[in-house]
């Protein structure tokens, strides 16, 4: 079984410096690093005013910046060949597309809030999968704001971060197009190692759950389908359209405060099962948190894959590559296994035994192989830390 490799911060950090220096011929003044997310569970929750439980990978985009002062603009990947070269003018909705959408758009967003962001050169280099539903752009956005903000003198306060979520969000919404709900914002800036983050979208809460999976002889493993069912934009936007229209039905603020009784008051038979998926899910969360408390990893193995079956016939965002997985890692041992993400592709979350953890991995690569899928991307994160200054 061949991982994904989240790289060491110390060499990945040398790095991005090494090539922000052979890009721009002089040396970066900060460097921020910023993980991906892999959600345990609370899935399409975080626009509903619900609950849901991501934990930060260890792997993550590392973002170099030196601030300018001519008001120029240029932006490097180390994942693309393209450099965008503009000023903050040139940034608003719909510009500029792609990467550069995430990166300028922060900037964008950070001079919104009242940062005097400058001219700025930035290079990003990352270890999170692209397209793999573990948030890959959050990462871009919280790395940059976290570079940018330290060059402008500030330092990563809890209020610095709390500002920095909607930023982040603005540049993912508002210029990039990409609708979210701020998940993957808030883990990637308020991750502590070990943890999950349990995210209340009702009360702004954020609570720290300790999960020791290695003295359960437990490990997670993430598999990335490496496939994008087309559509995936319109898809989400559509379960949120049906969401929005059960609040005006049901005349309630979100669908936090809808109960299972509600549904029989839904005239329409798919809102109502995605009404059922959220309320359900929400529920799922809370059992999942106190099971973890109790070391109840069956259990929480149990609600992985109650949330799968509901994201799979109720919120119809699963697929069949993102099935296979979730039956293949059953069969060959796993407590439990889900999509995890927006969906329609991307990846499923296993929770293993350390000791069939390569086994099922395998076994998994084997399915893919047998049914003529592409082969899928595997990591093994341990919960990880949020945003950090390298
Ligand atoms: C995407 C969004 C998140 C969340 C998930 C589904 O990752 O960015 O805000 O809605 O989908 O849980």
């Amino acid at each position: 079984m061949q991982l994904i490799d989240a790289g060491t911060p110390a060499t990945l950090a040398a790095s991005v410096r090494a090539r922000f220096h052979e890009v721009f011929g002089e040396e970066p003044t900060t460097v921020g690093r910023a993980p991906g997310r892999v959600n345990l569970i609370g899935e399409h929750t975080d626009y509903n005013a619900g609950l849901c439980l991501p934990v930060a990978l260890p792997h993550a985009t590392y973002a170099a910046v030196r601030l300018r002062e001519d008001g120029v603009i240029r932006l490097r990947s180390a994942q693309a060949d393209d450099t965008w070269e503009g000023t903050l003018a040139d940034v608003g909705p719909g510009h500029p597309r792609g990467w550069p959408a995430y990166v300028a758009g922060v900037l964008w967003a950070l001079a919104d809030v009242g940062y005097a962001v400058p001219g700025v050169d930035v290079v990003i280099d990352s270890t999170v999968p692209v397209g793999a539903g573990l948030s890959s752009s959050a990462a871009i956005e919280c790395s940059v704001a976290a570079a940018v903000v330290a060059a402008l003198g500030g330092s990563l306060t809890d209020e610095v971060r709390e500002l920095l979520v909607p930023a982040c969000m603005r540049a993912e919404i508002e210029v990039a197009g990409a609708p979210t709900g701020g998940m993957d914002q808030a883990v990637s800036l308020f991750a502590q190692e070990g943890r999950a983050l349990l995210l209340d979208f009702q009360d702004g809460s954020r609570t720290q759950v300790s999960l020791p999976l290695h003295e359960a002889g437990l490990a997670f493993l993430v598999v990335d389908t490496r496939v994008s069912h087309a559509l995936v934009d319109g898809g989400y936007a559509s379960r949120r359209a049906d969401c929005e229209r059960a609040v005006a039905q049901l005349g309630i603020s979100s669908l936090r405060d809808a109960t299972l009784a509600d549904l029989d008051r839904l005239d329409d038979d798919r809102v109502r099962r995605r009404v059922r998926h959220v309320v359900t899910e929400i529920e799922r969360v809370e059992e999942v948190v106190a099971a973890a408390a109790h070391g109840s990893w069956q259990r929480v193995g149990d609600l992985f894959v109650a949330s799968h079956a509901s994201m799979r016939d109720d919120y119809e965002i699963s697929c069949e590559e993102l099935d296979l997985v979730v039956e293949t890692a059953l069969a060959h041992g796993a407590l439990g296994a889900r999509m995890t993400g927006g969906g329609f592709g991307g990846s499923a979350i296993v929770l293993a035994p350390v000791d069939r953890r390569e086994e099922i991995g395998d076994a998994i690569v084997a399915a893919f192989a047998a049914a003529s899928y592409g082969e899928p991307g595997l990591l093994s994160p341990d919960p990880s830390a949020g945003v950090s200054l390298e």
